[in-house]
């Protein structure tokens, strides 16, 4: 499905929309807010206050726990997270809007990260479609799907810049690249806010897990990191800032430990960055049990500690744990914290609640939320996106696509007919029956004369090859194997950091195995990280990148393999030939000994390559592109100055394609080292073939400069390159100066 179908879908979706939906919010406009917000905080007792502070968690089912009432009724709870379905959103709201002595109503939270019901693929799959508009649709449908449910806060966008394919949430971010996740930022906080969070089928976003929580020493998650201001502002924070500029109305504060002081009490990131510098007025929840952590983190003695520690930095609200609760007013009382900093806390979140248009809309539509749930529009939508996140990693000698007409193809692996990996980690909502596989997808996409052998082969952990026998015999009987392997979807996500990148039990073997029956063997892949897969890089003909897929995830992947879909994602992180060479990003510094092959005394292993496998923006297509006529509008520019870069792009072969068309930048010599290269533009375009087309992108000061040694952000006289190509590695090059004024 090409843009065009994508727009006529949002039109449909528009125009479906039920009229209680479309009704505009009569949400208040800031200084009559602020008003709002100071009578009631002059109304409110310090029990009150202290109570719009917490959140608490309710059953993963979805139920309210029968203390939330008591609380909602005093006037006691701010906000719940996993609490859904309209029905008991509404149920526990009545609560507190019709029971509670001022009535402010509690605002619900769920982790809504790649859609409520109907899934998407995981973010790291999303980000590698490179295409902000799917993004953006992505989170609308989450949106749609989420406020019909009650819930109207996901804690998403995860904006984590992730260098360590060990640590499993990188399943749930954009990638290692601050350019790239940027955008991916900015496209999930529209799709999810909208240019109103309080415009109807929208929802509030939060910008987490502030801060560098990616950067967990050795992969390992919720560990310590220590990162430089300079990384921190050049790599880490950028995501954030354009969640910021896209108008994100929340941010949570991460787990680690940030230079020695974590980031749930960090006055650096949390006050000084965000609401000074960047001027960030919404509000700040800590992550799950956060603030109580500081204890085990050792920067509190006790919960008083923890609470004054976090308040003060600038956390507003907590989540679950409850040192607010038990120890501000005593806090108060013995002047370690102001009435002052509870009161602008208060406000900050009665601010959201405010322009959500809490006050005015506080209940959803049960009729509503069925109808407005797993639509098919919204499938036809997951379906599209899917098929746009994958990248075809290798296809030697054209083996796909897959004619329709075989006489008969084998089917094999653990996740080939697996419903419930298929929709990753954080799933939200989503339900494995709602799932397409893609054995489901492909029996449905052939003609009646293909035999399909399916067979599972192995498990995806164990180690019983018991099933290996009937896997090679489906593979010796058909014309193609299909090899559906990868990692399951607990392996990624929270808490799921892995020493090895291999592909886990006996799948690897299973493989082999298949190969070597001589039959064509497309293996294709589902993982929430970059593992190392040299032996199949090297072996197997074909190999489809598809991360965890979402819903119509088997779908997308019929329509990868077969060609109604001419695949055009690039990878959004690096993929390593071993876990020995992580952390490993693109966009590294050069160091003063860049690997040498004929020189030993140069950066690199003694035992083993120190090149990724794949390079960061790696994808293939079924059709050939070229480049072309780079030009630069201008050779010389002023520091504040900017020049337009431009490139003819082609489609050489025979069907029509998409390529992203990269385009990376390097400062050749600079006060401050630089990396060897960065992102720093990208446009992906579909052609017809034979078309071509002239891209041009725009390069200013915000992509070429740098926080000097006095951390000023500036832009030096002196050299750049630019570099335009299909992926960090190749591609056609020119150069320019920035000249002293
Ligand atoms: C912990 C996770 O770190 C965070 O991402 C999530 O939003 C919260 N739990 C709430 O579920």
């Amino acid at each position: 499905m090409r843009l065009a179908t994508l727009n006529a879908l949002i039109i449909a979706v528009c125009l479906i929309t039920p009229s209680w939906l479309s009704k505009p919010v009569a949400a208040a406009d800031g200084p009559e807010i602020e008003r709002r917000i100071d009578s009631l905080l002059k109304q409110m007792t310090l029990e009150e206050k202290i109570g719009q502070l917490q959140q608490l968690d309710g059953e993963w089912t979805g139920l309210a726990r029968p203390e939330q009432f008591d609380l909602a009724r005093r006037g006691l709870l701010g906000s719940t997270l996993n609490v859904r379905g309209a029905r008991r959103v509404n149920e526990l709201q009545r609560a507190a809007v019709e029971q509670s002595r001022l009535k402010i109503p509690i605002l619900f939270g769920f982790d809504v990260i790649h859609g409520y019901r109907t899934i998407f693929p995981i973010p790291l799959g999303q980000a590698s479609s490179w295409d902000p508009p799917s993004w953006e649709k992505a989170a609308s449908i989450a949106a749609l799907e989420t406020s019909a449910a009650g819930v109207r806060w996901t804690f998403a966008p995860m904006l984590d810049i992730a260098r360590d394919a060990r640590w499993g949430r990188i399943a749930e971010g954009g990638g290692e690249d601050p350019y790239l996740v940027s955008a991916f930022a900015a496209a999930q906080v529209r799709g999810y806010q909208g240019n109103s969070y309080a415009s109807p089928g929208k929802i509030l976003g939060c910008a987490k897990h502030w801060v560098a929580y990616g950067a967990a020493e050795a992969g390992r998650d919720y560990n310590t990191t220590e990162v430089s201001e300079r990384t921190l502002r050049e790599i880490y924070f950028p995501p954030f800032k354009a969640a910021v500029d896209a108008g994100v109305g929340t941010f949570m504060s991460s787990f680690n430990d940030l230079n020695g002081i974590p980031a749930t009490a960090n006055q650096f990131t949390l006050d000084q960055v965000l609401r000074k510098e960047w001027k960030f007025d919404g509000f700040v929840v800590s992550d799950y049990d956060g603030i109580r952590e500081l204890i085990v983190h050792g920067i509190a003695s006790d919960e008083a500690g923890a609470a004054q520690a976090a308040l003060s930095a600038g956390v507003d609200m907590e989540m679950v744990s409850r040192t607010y609760n038990n120890t501000l007013a005593d806090l108060l009382k013995r002047n370690k914290i102001s009435v002052a900093a509870i009161d602008e806390a208060v406000r900050r979140i009665l601010r959201v609640k405010l322009r959500l248009g809490l006050f005015e809309r506080p209940y959803a539509d049960e009729s509503a939320e069925q109808s407005l749930t797993l639509r098919t529009d919204s499938r036809a939508a997951a379906r599209q996106i899917a098929s746009r996140s994958m990248v075809l990693l290798k296809n030697e000698g054209g083996l796909l696509p897959l004619s329709k007409n075989l006489d008969a193809i084998a089917v094999i692996g653990p996740l080939a007919d697996n419903k419930r990996d298929i929709l990753g980690s954080w799933s939200g909502d989503g339900r494995a029956e709602d799932a397409v596989t893609p054995l489901d997808a492909i029996k449905s996409r052939i003609a009646g004369s293909t035999r399909i052998s399916y067979a599972g082969g192995c498990d995806i952990i164990d180690s019983n090859k018991s099933n290996f026998e009937e896997a090679t015999r489906a593979a010796r009987e058909s014309k193609v194997a299909i090899v559906v392997v990868g990692e399951s979807a607990e392996m990624s996500g929270e808490a799921a950091s892995r020493t090895s990148l291999d592909l886990p039990g006996k799948q690897l073997e299973l493989i082999k195995a298949v190969v070597s029956t001589g039959t064509p063997t497309v293996v294709v892949l589902m993982n929430g990280r970059p593992i190392s897969i040299g032996w199949v890089a090297e072996n197997a003909p074909a190999i489809l990148e598809t991360w965890f897929a979402g819903t119509e995830g088997g779908n997308a992947i019929a329509d990868v393999l077969f060609g109604d879909v001419n695949p055009g994602g690039k990878l959004p992180v690096t993929f390593p030939r071993s876990v020995g060479q992580v952390p490993i990003y693109y966009n590294h510094k050069n160091t003063g000994r860049p690997a040498d092959p004929k020189d030993k005394y140069t950066s690199k292993y003694i035992d083993g390559p120190s090149t990724p496998l794949y390079p960061f923006g790696w994808g293939l297509s079924y059709t050939k592109f070229q480049l072309s006529g780079l030009t630069l509008s201008s050779r010389k520019i002023p520091s504040n100055g900017s020049l337009d870069v431009s490139v003819d792009v082609r489609n050489v072969g025979d069907r029509a394609g998409d390529e992203v068309v990269q385009l990376y930048v390097h400062d050749v010599a600079a006060a401050i080292t630089r990396p060897v290269k960065q992102l720093s533009g990208f446009q992906r375009v579909t052609l017809q073939p034979g078309e071509q087309r002239r891209l041009t992108f725009s390069l200013g000061p915000s992509q070429l400069g740098f926080y000097n040694r006095d951390m000023r952000f500036e832009v030096e006289p002196g050299v750049f390159k630019v570099m335009i190509g299909p992926n960090s590695l190749e591609g056609l090059e020119a150069s320019f100066e920035v000249d002293k004024e």
